[in-house]
């Protein structure tokens, strides 16, 4: 069997069975390449390169368990493999972070956030940084900012440690353990935040590969806002005067717009729609 043929029939089986994508991939194809190359142990952007390669009997075999144990646990791909992607970047996961998928990095790499400072911010905050991912992405994008990153869980900055310490940015990256903005006292320019937004009713209805994610990373609560109301309620204090806060609420603006009918933030374009990630700068409270 050729490795084409091999990433085909893998692709097969996982359509049958039913597997969610939504962890690095979007569908059965992307997936089956991403788990057969791995599993072999070759490049994951090899596939072109070595499609028509023989694949030996046992390798195949261990492939095809591979992809079973996929199946049979519903765990996210990257927990499998132990490292997702997120803009190009390398990150390592387990099953103590979510799997990296912000927009908030598409937000990052595109620019979009510059337009709001006459100088490249110097001062960041990633708030809930789960592995480390957007605390990475800013730090890259922006090379005198200084980074703080903090999560509620000790466990997940465990794994952002071993991110920060993977791509060399410990001089420049601070992990800090607390709730909400307690773990960051002072004033920030830049305020960065992909908190758990997800309301109860999706939550109730997640399939098993979210569900094998840390429930305090996704659940916001009734209506998706119990943690984003909190942070609302302090963040003016945690603002410089031309500090700008950048939040990703994912499907959640209905619910979002009616918690906070006075605010008036401005809506980032991203691949998933132009209403999952928003920015407002302090001036948007008195
Ligand atoms: C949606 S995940 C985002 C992780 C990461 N920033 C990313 O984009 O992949 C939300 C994170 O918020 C953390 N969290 C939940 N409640 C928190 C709180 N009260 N204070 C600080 N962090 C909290 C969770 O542990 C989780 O790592």
């Amino acid at each position: 069997m050729t490795l084409a043929d091999l990433v085909q029939q893998a692709c097969a089986r996982l359509d049958q069975a039913g597997v969610c994508f939504g962890h690095g991939t979007l569908n059965a194809y992307d997936e089956a390449a991403w788990l057969v190359l791995w599993r072999l142990g070759l490049p994951l952007d090899g596939l072109d390169d070595h499609a028509e390669d023989p694949v030996p009997a046992d390798r195949v075999l261990a492939v095809q368990a591979f992809i079973e144990e996929r199946i049979a646990t519903r765990r996210p791909a990257a927990y499998l493999t132990g490292e997702a992607w997120l803009q190009g970047v390398p990150f390592n996961v387990d099953e103590r972070v979510i799997v990296p998928r912000s927009l908030i990095a598409e937000v990052l790499a595109e620019g979009l956030i510059d337009a709001w400072f006459p100088e490249p911010p110097g001062r960041v905050l990633d708030l809930c940084t789960g592995n480390g991912s957007l605390a990475v992405l800013a730090a890259m994008a922006w090379p005198q900012a200084l980074v703080t990153a903090t999560d509620l869980s000790l466990d997940a900055l465990i794994v952002a440690q071993r991110n920060v310490e993977r791509h060399r940015l410990a001089q420049r990256i601070a992990l800090r353990q607390g709730d909400g903005l307690a773990a960051a006292p002072g004033r920030h320019q830049l305020i960065l935040c992909n908190p758990p937004y997800v309301n109860r009713d999706s939550m109730q209805a997640l399939p098993p590969e979210y569900r094998a994610e840390p429930a305090l990373a996704l659940d916001g609560g009734d209506d998706g806002m119990d943690f984003v109301r909190g942070l609302l309620a302090q963040v003016p204090q945690h603002l410089a005067d031309d500090g700008v806060l950048v939040l990703e609420i994912g499907h959640e603006r209905a619910h979002f717009e009616a918690a906070f009918p006075a605010l008036e933030p401005v809506w980032l374009p991203t691949s998933a729609g132009d209403d999952q990630v928003l920015l407002l700068p302090r001036q948007s409270w008195p």
